[in-house]
């Protein structure tokens, strides 16, 4: 932990405690006196949204899993009650299930911002990491929380997607009948997914702890890129981030009520609010939103194995990215070319994300472009699909590491406080000068 502590017990109690468990002593150091480079933007505000919507996430939970009965007789049943009879049920519930989706939204954004700053390199690669963990975690956690109110497409969904460990040689079976605790996805199934999700949100706030010590040890990045160099590149984390992060929440907080009391089942799917039935499959069976442009990589490949492969490849690919990017300079401010890949990058993202929800058959594009002529039988989404995933692979493993040895960066400033204080209007001469600086 960077800096020494400035707390100094005042009273009595204060003394003996910090003498057995210097817990008070601890969070003023990590919490309030915390050194903070003083040049953090509105993207580092994703950190402390996300810490909030796992507690949203967390509390409503359990308070659902007080009224959700996990049996396939009853699981849906069960879910019509708390929206009906329980009080405030629908309230929980939709706080709960558009929770799901601001949180994937805030993960998404911190993210890309880490991808644009470069946090993932050295010295925060276990911090990236842990931050890889934890979104495997979210994915498994959002997974199993859609198969339990026991709809069609969470019961479908469920079958296709524990269907994909049945690609793997040898194992894919043993795997999948041990997945479902039998030889389709039924009771059992729902029971098992019922006990993780209440589990894997808990190893997630575990995971944050770590994800937390392991940011305060090398401290944060920032967006020149540049290391902190001296106390004038820094502000104490509390007033100056804890009021920032506060008004981001506050915005936050009115996206996600707008969701919640205006159109709470938008991002949802209508036919999971008919019950379960194996017998009768959805004409399109689509995951929430969060997970379509993996959906899109899966479908790209025309072999289930290969396809089941490249998705968690892209996953895989995360985890190593700290030494793939072999560019000295951090920031993509500085970095004129890799910025250009890196946009082309995102568009590939959403462009998998828009894929992922056509239909394979999906004429639109094909009937307006033409470019179903491509191959007869085979539609211009998974073609399009096909495009976006080779850049996905090319940005990492390709563009990443080729442009960190070939480029030019910008210059980048000798420190954090520079770029500012050499700005004409950072000087009394100048900002006389430039009147619209001011304020
Ligand atoms: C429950 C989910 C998460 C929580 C609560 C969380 C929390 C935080 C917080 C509070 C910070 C410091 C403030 C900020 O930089 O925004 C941070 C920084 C960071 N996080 Fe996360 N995070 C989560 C998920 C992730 C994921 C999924 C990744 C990457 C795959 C990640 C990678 C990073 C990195 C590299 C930094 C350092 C940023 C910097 O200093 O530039 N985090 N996180």
């Amino acid at each position: 932990m960077s800096g020494h502590s400035t707390y100094e017990p005042k009273t009595g109690i204060e003394r003996w405690l910090d003498t057995r468990l210097p817990i008070v002593r601890f969070m003023k150091d990590t919490a309030i006196d915390f050194p903070t480079p003083k040049n953090l933007n509105y993207w580092w505000t994703f950190g402390g949204i996300l810490a909030l919507m796992l507690g949203i996430q967390l509390v409503t939970g359990i308070v659902l899993a007080m009224h959700y009965v996990p049996h396939v007789d009853h699981a849906f049943a069960s879910v019509e009650r708390i929206m009906r009879d329980v009080n405030y049920g629908w309230l929980l519930r939709y706080m709960h299930a558009n929770g799901a989706s601001m949180f994937f939204l805030a993960v998404y954004i911190h993210m890309i911002r880490n991808l644009y700053y470069g946090s993932y390199k050295a010295p925060r690669e276990v911090l990236w990491i842990i931050g890889c963990l934890i979104y495997l975690a979210m994915m498994a956690t959002a997974f199993i929380g859609y198969v339990l109110p026991w709809g069609q497409m969470s019961f479908h969904g469920a079958v296709v997607i524990t269907n994909l460990f049945g690609a793997l040689p040898i194992v894919g079976e043993p795997i999948t009948t041990w997945l479902w605790g039998g030889f389709a996805v039924d009771n059992p199934t729902l029971n098992r997914f019922f006990s993780l999700h209440y589990l894997l949100p808990f190893v997630i706030a575990g995971l944050v702890v770590l994800h937390i010590w392991a940011l305060h040890v090398p401290g944060n990045n920032n967006p020149t890129g540049v290391n902190v160099k001296s106390e004038a590149d820094t502000v104490p984390f509390h007033p100056y981030y804890t009021v920032k992060d506060g008004f981001a929440i506050a915005v936050f907080l009115l996206l996600y009520a707008s969701f919640v009391f205006y159109n709470p089942n938008v991002l949802g799917h209508a036919d999971n609010y008919v019950p379960a039935n194996p017998l009768v499959t959805p004409a399109h069976i689509v995951p929430e939103w969060y997970f379509l442009p993996f959906y899109a990589i899966l479908r790209a490949v025309p072999d289930k194995l290969g396809g089941v492969l490249l998705m968690f490849g892209a996953i895989a690919t995360l985890f190593v990215l700290p030494w793939l990017d072999t560019s000295k300079v951090r920031s993509m401010r500085y970095r004129p070319t890799a910025r250009l890949y890196f946009f082309i990058f995102v568009l590939a993202a959403l462009v998998l994300g828009y894929c992922g929800a056509k239909l394979p058959d999906d004429p639109v594009i094909g009937a307006a472009t033409g470019l179903m002529l491509l191959d007869a039988d085979i539609n211009s989404f998974v073609w399009l699909s096909r495009l976006a995933t080779l850049y996905f692979f090319a940005y990492f493993w390709v563009i990443l590491p080729v442009l960190g040895l070939t480029e030019t960066p910008l210059p980048v400033p000798e420190s954090i406080s520079e770029p500012v204080l050499s700005h004409p209007a950072s000087t009394p001469a100048g900002a006389a000068a430039s009147p619209e600086k001011r304020g």
